[in-house]
């Protein structure tokens, strides 16, 4: 079973999605490190990131690998390294592109096959995993994810205030709702789900219950396919 889990940034999808991972035993992947990798990787070569074509063939050379919620880019453990700050502002160059986006949506499907998943980023429930059985939109009020955000730096030990976080933030969401192709958006069979007020824990016992609903509701329909002799309203199940 897939699981697909998109939202802006701060409405808290990695948190969610590698603790609903874990809950149901599901394999994790998150695709934001995949675009945060390559963006590394142009840094680590000296592949100029603002020429699209030079982008495009770095992201089908190098090599992404995910093992136990660490990343690793050609064997190299990258988990902290694609989160500095430097990285973050060249990974839009990455995102915007498109051969680069078909690429890493090529590798997310090979990862995905054979296994259940809970995947997270942008993209998943629209272009990387259209089919997925159960997909998700987190959301939260700006204020609150910038709050979030806020809280997590601090917890880093780096030090920003609650505007420059609110500012930055919304230059992202900019980014995000205006790339041509891979722009943030739920799919029409997302469920919504509004994470202001809910602790973590609340949202990954909400998400769970309905993962458990559509794989309950699967199971009947598969059981009604390979008995047609039993045939209900399956459709309508
Ligand atoms: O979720 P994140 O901050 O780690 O994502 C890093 C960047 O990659 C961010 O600019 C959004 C982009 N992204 C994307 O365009 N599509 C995805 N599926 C995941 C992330």
């Amino acid at each position: 079973m897939i699981v697909t889990i998109d939202g802006p940034a701060g409405a808290g999808k990695s948190t969610v999605a590698k603790a609903l991972a874990h809950r149901l035993g599901f394999a994790y992947l998150d695709t934001g490190a995949m675009y945060r990798a390559v963006a590394l990787a142009a840094l680590q070569r000296g592949v100029d990131w603002t020429q699209p074509e030079a982008l495009a063939h770095l992201a089908h050379q190098i090599q992404i690998d995910f093992q136990n919620d660490r990343v690793f880019l050609d064997g190299q453990d990258v988990t902290e390294a694609i989160r500095d700050w430097q990285i973050t502002q060249i990974t839009p160059y990455v995102a915007d592109n498109p051969q680069v986006r078909r690429r890493l949506i090529q590798l997310q499907r090979h990862w995905a096959r054979g296994r259940n998943i809970v995947t997270e980023g942008r993209d998943q429930g629209t272009l990387a995993f259209p089919e997925a059985e159960c997909k998700f939109f987190l959301t939260a009020s700006p204020e609150e994810r910038a709050r979030r955000r806020l809280r997590e730096l601090q917890a880093r030990g780096l030090s920003a205030t609650f505007e420059q976080v609110l500012a930055d933030q919304q230059r992202r969401d900019q980014e995000d709702a205006n790339r041509p192709f891979g722009r943030l958006a739920r799919a029409p069979d997302a469920v919504e789900v509004a994470t202001d007020g809910l602790s973590i824990d609340e949202v990954v016992d909400r998400l769970a219950e309905l993962v458990r609903q559509r794989q309950q509701k699967s199971s009947v329909r598969n059981m009604n396919l390979h008995h047609p002799e039993h045939k209900v309203n399956f459709m309508n199940l």
